[in-house]
């Protein structure tokens, strides 16, 4: 191959990329339905605060969208994350949630935290400074163990 041919098709390639690109514009750019709201942090609030502070960008019926969710492909990842997200928890209706949802949730999330599983992968890598701190995990850690201890009927069911 030639590198004159090598170059033609480099161009070709970059023309190809460049046509889907302004094609998958004329989808529809798919947006979740925003709802203004306050979320009222639960308590005990030192606990729940680093992660509504971190999480609600897909756990809450109000994130802050960066400008790039509304450019296809990116808009059907972004939201497609918050759809899924939502489906698991919001912190608008943690009052609505029985104790033992919200004990279950909080084991949850330590779990994928410790993991690295949440926030997610992506996400993480233009919010690099949503983290929780060690202290903030550990504080979590503790507060799962005397909740836990507290709800007898709770032993055992999670794995
Ligand atoms: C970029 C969006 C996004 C952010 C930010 C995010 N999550 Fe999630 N979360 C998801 C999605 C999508 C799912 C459902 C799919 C899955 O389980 O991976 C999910 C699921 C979960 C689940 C349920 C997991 C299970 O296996 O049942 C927990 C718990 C959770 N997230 C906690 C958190 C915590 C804690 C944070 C903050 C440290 C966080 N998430 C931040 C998108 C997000």
């Amino acid at each position: 191959m030639t590198i004159f041919s090598r170059q033609k098709n480099l161009w070709i390639t970059g023309i190809l990329f460049t046509g889907i690109f302004v094609l998958i514009q004329v989808l529809p750019v798919k947006q979740v339905k925003i709802i203004p709201s306050t979320i009222a942090i639960p308590s005990p609030e030192k606990i729940i605060r680093p992660l509504v502070v971190n999480c609600k960008d897909c756990h809450s019926l109000n994130p802050t969208l960066p400008w790039y969710a509304r450019i296809n492909p990116v808009s059907f990842y972004i939201n497609n994350e918050i759809e899924e997200a939502r489906e698991q928890f919001i912190f608008e209706n943690w009052d609505k949630y029985s104790k033992l949802k919200q004990l279950r949730i909080l084991e949850k999330s330590l779990r994928e935290i410790k993991n690295n599983e949440m926030p997610p992968f992506f996400y993480s890598l233009v919010n690099s400074e949503k983290q929780l701190t060690e202290g903030e995990v550990q504080a979590l850690s503790d507060y799962i163990d005397f909740l836990s201890k507290q709800t007898e009927q709770h032993r055992g069911w999670i794995p």
